[in-house]
């Protein structure tokens, strides 16, 4: 079920780099599968600029408290830093169809490039209280970039953690890539789960396709509507020929599905 409602922002502050972190009191959302997003409407009831919402991924649940970070780029994600603690804000979510398979594969690999890392924090959750064996990937320029350590350290996942910076200012000095092959190759029954910036992305899925292993991208292309209105957000599915919605179809298909 999706829920069109306003929830009550519990805390709504900045982190590091770009990223600030939202947190919300939204009960409905609780079953909300990893990978699924929500569009969020930055602005007041009276206030018409920027119109549309914009799509961010349910980072985290606890109890009834839903996360979001979130990088501010342009206007929505500006006027989103104005929202205070106690004010409602008008949410839809959870949104999209496909979602991470959870239960499919022995071992896991997260690769999560800057902030599509919160793309892939809910998933640790899920895949944690499945017993499932994973370890994530976490890759930024530099180490302002990594605003999410905290959450990796209050949920306990440090040790399931790698770090990479590319200019060696924390964890392992490299991109995300740098040991990806040989970790994937590690254990039988391996998937990849991917969200981030296109060009880490498609450098996972040259990597992925040479050692052909399963892999699976949460995407994050413009969106508008969010729930499969506008068609402004198709990608072509090579398998089937045939162009899907990212936000109504996806968000989170099979890398060797699609023309990316
Ligand atoms: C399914 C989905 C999940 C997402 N999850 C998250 C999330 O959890 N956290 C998060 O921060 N973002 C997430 N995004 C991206 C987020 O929706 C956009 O960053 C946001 O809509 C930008 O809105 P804006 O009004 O601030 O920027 P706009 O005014 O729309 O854009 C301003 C400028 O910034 C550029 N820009 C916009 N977004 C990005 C970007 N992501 N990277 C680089 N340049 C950009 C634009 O090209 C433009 O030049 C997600 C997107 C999708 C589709
Ligand atoms: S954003 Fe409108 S159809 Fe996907």
């Amino acid at each position: 079920m999706i829920f069109d409602k306003k929830y009550e922002i519990l805390e709504n502050r900045y982190i590091s780099g770009r990223t600030w972190l939202l947190r919300v009191k939204a009960p409905d959302l609780k079953g909300s599968p990893a990978g699924a997003f929500a569009m969020i409407k930055p602005t007041y009831d009276t206030q018409f600029d920027p119109m549309m919402r914009r799509a961010f991924a349910i980072a985290d649940i606890d109890g009834d408290e839903v996360l979001f970070f979130y990088d501010v780029y342009g206007k929505g994600t500006e006027t989103l830093t104005y929202r205070k603690k106690g004010e409602f804000i008008e949410i839809l979510a959870p949104l999209g169809k496909r979602f991470f398979p959870e239960d499919k594969f022995d071992n896991y690999i997260l690769v999560g490039g800057g902030i599509g890392f919160a793309g892939l924090s809910l998933l640790m959750k899920r895949l944690k209280e499945k017993g499932k064996n994973f370890t994530a990937l976490y890759g930024v320029r530099r180490r302002e970039q990594l605003s999410m350590l905290d959450w990796i350290e209050e949920n306990g996942f440090k040790d399931k953690t790698l770090i990479y910076t590319e200019d060696g200012s924390y964890g392992i000095e490299g991109l995300i890539t740098k040991d990806l092959k040989e970790l994937a190759l590690e254990k039988e029954n391996t998937a990849l789960m991917v969200c981030g910036p296109k060009g880490m992305m498609k450098a996972v899925v040259k990597v992925a396709k040479e050692i052909n292993i399963p892999t699976y991208l949460s995407l994050e292309s413009k969106m508008a509507c969010g729930f499969g209105i506008c068609i402004g957000c198709v990608i072509k599915n090579v398998k089937e020929e045939k162009y899907e919605r990212v936000c109504y179809e996806g968000p989170v298909f099979d890398a060797f599905d699609i023309q990316f």
